[in-house]
């Protein structure tokens, strides 16, 4: 199984269906943060069931959302589909968005599943997609030293924050137990030092740089903003 099949079904990485809200609110408000004045062209890469995209996509042009798990895309088109702003849409599909028509790209917890060569051709496209003065805005990269421990005291304190610290237990013995923890040992997540994510974007095209804070709930991890090199 690749990563890419692994999203296309229901997974134990949400405790519950608080954890999944509280989650994806958390990332639509800092998405809402981070997003360039105006109203902007956004694409949301690997987005998952972006569950309050309604937040984001009140602020833009037109919102793209992206995933790589036909599931999770049938879920957003059920959801979103009513939104005139929002498309929904594969990796395959990218090609249907304008050259050098979008303001910001978005790609949140997502480099830990794709191949290096995976990474490399995106990054291409992505450049290719903004516009001269866009941003590309890439979070929740696992630094080498960051293991799964410090993934689950950042759930811990999240869950203890949001009323699901109970349920946080039970989620992760589920997920100790389920085909995440075997999926991973088989496959591995990419990890990224910041020098390595920086010298990768710059070979790209991009002049980047660490972004503080990450997006989501684990500071450990990392996240950068770059632009297209002119
Ligand atoms: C950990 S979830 C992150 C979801 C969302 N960005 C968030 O911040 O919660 C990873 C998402 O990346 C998607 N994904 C994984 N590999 C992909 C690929 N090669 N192309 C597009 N999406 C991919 C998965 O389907 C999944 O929805």
């Amino acid at each position: 199984m690749s990563w890419r099949e692994y999203w296309n079904q229901d997974t134990p990485i949400y405790v519950n269906a608080r954890h999944k809200a509280v989650h994806y609110e958390l990332i639509a408000r800092q998405l809402v943060d981070a997003l360039p004045q105006g109203r902007p062209a956004v694409l949301d890469f690997g987005c998952g069931e972006a569950l309050s995209a309604d937040l984001v996509a009140k602020q833009c042009q037109v919102l793209h959302l992206c995933d790589g798990a036909e599931l999770v895309r049938t879920r957003l088109k059920q959801k979103f589909g009513l939104l005139g702003n929002v498309v929904v849409m594969a990796p395959e599909q990218l090609g249907e968005i304008p050259d050098a028509s979008l303001d910001l790209i978005v790609v949140n917890s997502v480099l830990q599943y794709l191949s290096r060569a995976d990474l490399d051709s995106l990054l291409a496209t992505w450049r290719r997609l903004l516009k001269p003065d866009g941003q590309l805005l890439i979070a929740d990269v696992i630094p080498p030293d960051v293991g799964p421990l410090t993934d689950v005291m950042a759930l811990l304190k999240l869950a203890a924050a949001n009323g699901f610290f109970i349920a946080s237990f039970v989620g992760l013995a589920r997920t100790f137990f389920s085909d995440y923890r075997k999926t991973r040992a088989a496959l591995g997540l990419a990890h990224y030092s910041e020098t390595d994510i920086l010298a990768i974007l710059s070979a790209a095209g991009f002049d980047a740089r660490r972004r503080q804070p990450n997006l989501g709930h684990n500071p450990a991890r990392m996240a950068f903003v770059a632009v297209p090199r002119s």
